[in-house]
């Protein structure tokens, strides 16, 4: 029975999709003043964006240079944050009680400030100003750091609602080594004295920096690395099992980045499947030196439905159009991915690699036409219909992100160890703006909308919401999404999520299901989209979870339900 219910909930999301091609348009507007080397989007109107203080045009009210940024989408304007550690390449989580953490980051640049990054703790808001007047980064270094130097880390958020900080380097560096490599993990708040070695991350050097994680409606966690995966028991801290090898030896971490995403989570099985597309089937034994910037990067993407049948099964192979390495992947609302930015040759990193002098990037041929895979149907997944061709450049140290509007923010690039005007090397220096809009939005056609919600939403609570749905829009497909648009730096969107809500929609009342548990949803803040006949409505943020700090007990975690994830 619960089989014939999923065949039919396929059935209706195939003819979703079937009906309605997105015609997207990118539109330019503003400068972001900061390279934002990270994105995260943290309120209907306002992108906090990190960065280093190295030359960037934004101004800090005191004359010094802006490392750290919000950027408001509604008057695409920057206003610049005071951090005390340099925040270049961290990585973060939201955790439990809506704080933003940002961590790690890179050692003293100019000497001045900002310090030293690399055991730099951040914590941002919750900010609740519209405009994002009096939000404040809190930094405490004296107390508040991490045990070791992380450069390049991830931040996974747990079910607990804390943050599990996994690998990095100490050192820049384009491959990393015996030396620079911090093969462990730790977590905010921390669990323990020590931080736990990863024999992992030491099986997946050279290739291993921004681990490619995900939380598991198990409760386990999966990471990918260089071409190895495996299955991570946070409670007992053990490697569970080790999970088949990327396929054709393709490599999918910093500096071979590839995009992953954990697929939408649908009702009542909440099957995980991953998808990662691009990064590099390179050698990894070559040196840095017999690598250039016009080496083909890989088309794969490969998918793998985290079950024991799904393992069984083993890794899917799809092609892209096009090889692309640096891409970043954008989940919709209505379940499909976005891949867009980066190149078509070449590898991540600073010029390091052959021919990189030249360029002035380790990456070359730009990536100019995003790409869409469209997860509902069975086959012939991937296409570029209704993508177009954006005339900006977007190479190392760009990003994307959904915004709580329901468009894609795209912004940055920064191959170049400084920033570097334009005239002087190919990608140079990158500020300006650019959104993906859907055709909705572009024609400002009627969407759905979300009235009258709460703030707050409990595992597997019922809560009752008033909507409006266009009668433009045919009502036989109707999704509820709940989404963490993640924390974007690198090709990797941390903690990127989609959840599928249960729901009852009788007129213009809506009555949703929270996800039954921390498993299925880790607490923090998140977004509610309402997706009609392939549109969807402006995201409305909510507490999912009871909003306490970090770590929740067992009690505030919501029910157990039967699972087939590994
Ligand atoms: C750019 O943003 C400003 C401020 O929101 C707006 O007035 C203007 O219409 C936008 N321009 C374009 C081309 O979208
Ligand atoms: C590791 O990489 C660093 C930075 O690139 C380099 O200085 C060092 O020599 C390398 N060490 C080893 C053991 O290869
Ligand atoms: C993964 O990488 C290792 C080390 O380079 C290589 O020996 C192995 O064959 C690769 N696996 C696959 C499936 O390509
Ligand atoms: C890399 O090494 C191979 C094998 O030695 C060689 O043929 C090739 O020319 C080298 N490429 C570069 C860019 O150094
Ligand atoms: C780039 O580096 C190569 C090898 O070191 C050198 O032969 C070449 O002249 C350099 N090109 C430029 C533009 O600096
Ligand atoms: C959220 O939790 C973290 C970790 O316990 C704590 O440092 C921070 O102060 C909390 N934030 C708020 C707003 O209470």
């Amino acid at each position: 029975m619960l089989l014939a219910f999923a065949l039919s909930c396929l059935a209706i999301l195939n003819s979703t999709t079937a009906k309605r091609v997105i015609q997207w348009s990118f539109v330019q507007n503003g400068t972001s003043g900061i390279i934002p080397v990270e994105l995260i989007t943290i309120s209907p109107t306002l992108m906090l964006m990190y960065d280093r203080a190295d030359g960037n045009p934004l101004l800090l009210p005191n004359g010094q240079r802006a490392w750290a940024a919000l950027w408001n989408i509604e008057t695409q304007t920057a206003t610049p944050l005071l951090t005390q550690t340099d925040a270049f390449c961290a990585g973060g989580a939201f955790i439990s009680n809506g704080t933003l953490v940002s961590v790690g980051g890179q050692p003293h640049d100019s000497g001045a400030s900002p310090g030293d990054g690399l055991m730099g703790i951040r914590l941002f808001g919750p900010c609740a100003s519209s405009t994002g007047a009096g939000c404040t980064v809190f930094e405490d270094q004296a107390n508040i750091h991490l045990k070791a130097l992380r450069w390049y880390p991830t931040g996974l958020r747990l079910p607990d609602g804390s943050v599990m900080i996994i690998g990095g380097s100490n050192a820049n560096t384009f491959y990393n080594n015996a030396t620079t490599a911090v093969n462990s993990i730790e977590f905010f708040p921390s669990k323990e004295d020590t931080v736990r070695p990863s024999q992992f991350l030491l099986d997946a050097q050279p290739v291993n920096m921004f681990p490619r994680s995900v939380v598991l409606p198990s409760g386990h966690v999966f990471i990918a690395a260089n071409n190895i995966s495996m299955l991570y028991d946070v409670d007992s801290n053990t490697e569970l099992a080790r999970l088949p090898e990327i396929p054709n030896g393709v490599r999918i971490t910093n500096p071979f980045d590839g995009s992953l995403e954990l697929l939408p989570l649908i009702p009542p099985l909440y099957e995980p499947t991953v998808l990662v597309c691009g990064g590099s089937a390179a050698d990894d034994r070559r040196p840095t030196s017999n690598l250039t910037n016009l080496d083909p990067t890989t088309n794969q993407c490969s998918r793998m439905t985290l079950t024991p049948a799904g393992i069984a099964r083993g890794w899917q192979v799809e092609l892209m159009p096009d090889r692309r390495i640096l891409a970043e992947s954008v989940l919709l609302p209505n379940g499909d991915v976005i891949f867009i930015n980066g190149g078509h040759t070449g590898y991540s990193g600073y010029p390091s690699v052959s021919n990189s002098n030249v360029t002035g990037s380790n990456a070359a041929n730009p990536a100019m036409r995003p790409i869409l895979y469209r997860t509902s149907l069975s086959r012939n997944r991937i296409t570029q219909d209704g993508l177009p061709s954006s005339n900006i450049p977007r190479m190392y140290h760009s990003v994307a992100s959904m915004t709580g509007k329901g468009n894609i923010m795209v912004a940055g690039s920064n191959p170049n160890r400084l920033v570097t005007p334009p005239g002087t090397v190919a990608f140079p220096t990158e500020y300006r703006v650019e959104y993906l809009n859907p055709d909705f939005i572009t024609n400002n056609s009627p969407r759905p909308v979300i009235h009258r919600a709460p703030t707050q939403l409990l595992f597997n609570q019922r809560v009752t919401m008033k909507v409006t749905i266009p009668p433009s829009l045919w009502l036989g497909t109707i999704r509820v999404s709940l989404m963490d648009l993640g924390y974007v730096t690198h090709a990797q969107h941390a903690n990127s999520r989609l959840v599928v809500l249960e729901h009852t929609l009788v007129g213009n009342t809506l009555i949703i299901t929270g996800p039954p548990n921390a498993n299925i949803f880790p607490p923090a803040p998140a977004w509610l989209f309402l997706v009609a006949d392939g549109v969807w409505s402006e995201g409305l943020q909510l507490m999912v979870g009871d909003g306490g700090n970090p770590p929740r007990p067992a009690s505030a975690q919501g029910i157990k339900i039967p699972t087939n994830s590994i």
